[in-house]
């Protein structure tokens, strides 16, 4: 297949290219779209053939449930059977934005979304192409992050383009994203439950609703046996070829000094990220980029400092547990 690529401005929003973006989602076709956290693979959520292409494409597993994306808060009640008050209150402050709910499913949304279960993730993006593309579709968009499963998250075009080119219709180009790192998952099934950390962070969310339960797969990695409430959380994502080394502590740049000699001495290429360096939200917006060039200029080691897990800390701390091999 031909993957066709449209260039958007997001400043200039061109409406003819969306209308060619929406007409592909008409006709269940798949395209990746950037949203302020990374790229999504879009399909139409409510057409089962539709979202079945987004699995196969991306060779994601079965039981791993998609987020349904909208345009407009109000459409939230045509998937989800109530809107508890704590929804309500995270929605006036938060969207739209990166931050995904997960509330009781209307039957309208289909199996396949869900994975079979009773529960339906919805995000409302910020992204100005993304709002268009959802509008224009006239359907809400089932969209995981548009890489191949095992892979990071894209967070530019040209890294959709190495993992799907050939695969999917259309890429529609509006540049590099925001946030760099997924949404935020908060299941209001029933108590709160943050599944998933992202940019809007813990602190932010109790401002808004009081005390929340974090579950570990937010944190860090899941053990074997551990329940499982977001699915996706029990994969090891955002896997670099390279081996990633986790380094700890006030020394941690002295250890990665002497560690990465070491290795260079027996001829490894070393890629040294010293996290300390930048401000949280920057470090969050090139973490995937960086692990993508170190494919491909086929480091073998990857020193990266750790930081600590205050505000989007936490989510870029979970995001380099899971692709680690081990700790120092
Ligand atoms: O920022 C984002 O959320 C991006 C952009 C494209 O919106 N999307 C994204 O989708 O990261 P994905 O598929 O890569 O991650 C979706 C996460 C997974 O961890 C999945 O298990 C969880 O949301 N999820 C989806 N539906 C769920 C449900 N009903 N209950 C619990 N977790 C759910
Ligand atoms: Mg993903």
């Amino acid at each position: 297949m031909n993957t066709e690529i449209l260039n958007i401005n997001p400043k200039k929003i061109d409406y003819k290219k969306i209308n060619l973006a929406a007409k592909v989602i008409k006709n269940k076709g798949l395209v990746a779209f950037p949203t302020e956290t990374v790229y999504g693979l879009g399909a139409n959520a409510l057409d089962p053939c539709a979202v079945s292409k987004i699995f196969i494409t991306k060779g994601r597993p079965q039981d791993n449930p998609l987020i349904v994306h909208i345009a407009d808060k109000s459409d939230l009640i045509k998937y989800v059977t109530s809107i508890p008050r704590k929804a309500r209150k995270i929605i006036d402050k938060f969207w739209p934005g990166p931050i995904t709910l997960v509330f009781k499913k209307k039957p309208v949304i289909p199996d396949i979304v869900t994975c079979g279960l009773n529960s339906v993730a919805i995000r409302m993006p910020i992204n100005k192409i993304a709002l268009s593309l959802i509008k224009a579709s006239g359907v809400p968009i089932a969209a995981p992050s548009a890489n191949l499963s095992g892979k990071p998250s894209t967070t530019c075009a040209n890294h959709v383009l190495d993992d799907l080119d050939g695969k999917i219709d259309m890429i529609i180009d509006g540049g590099e994203v925001d946030v760099g790192i997924e949404s935020t998952v908060l299941s209001l099934v029933d108590n709160p439950v943050l599944l998933r950390s992202g940019k809007i962070s813990v602190e932010e969310i109790e401002q808004v609703i009081g005390k929340i339960e974090i579950h570990n797969g937010a944190i860090g990695n899941l053990s074997v046996n551990q329940k499982v409430l977001s699915p996706g959380m029990k994969y090891k994502h955002y896997s670099p070829l390279a081996k990633v080394i986790l380094v700890t502590g006030d020394n941690s740049k002295d250890k990665i000094n002497k560690i990465s000699k070491k290795y260079i001495a027996s001829g490894k290429k070393v890629l040294v990220i010293l996290s300390k360096k930048y401000k949280k939200d920057k470090l969050a917006h090139i973490l995937f980029d960086l692990f993508r060039k170190a494919d491909k200029e086929k480091i073998d080691i990857i020193l990266i400092e750790e930081v600590s897990s205050d505000g989007i800390g936490l989510a870029i701390m979970n995001r380099i547990k899971r692709a680690i091999s081990k700790t120092i």
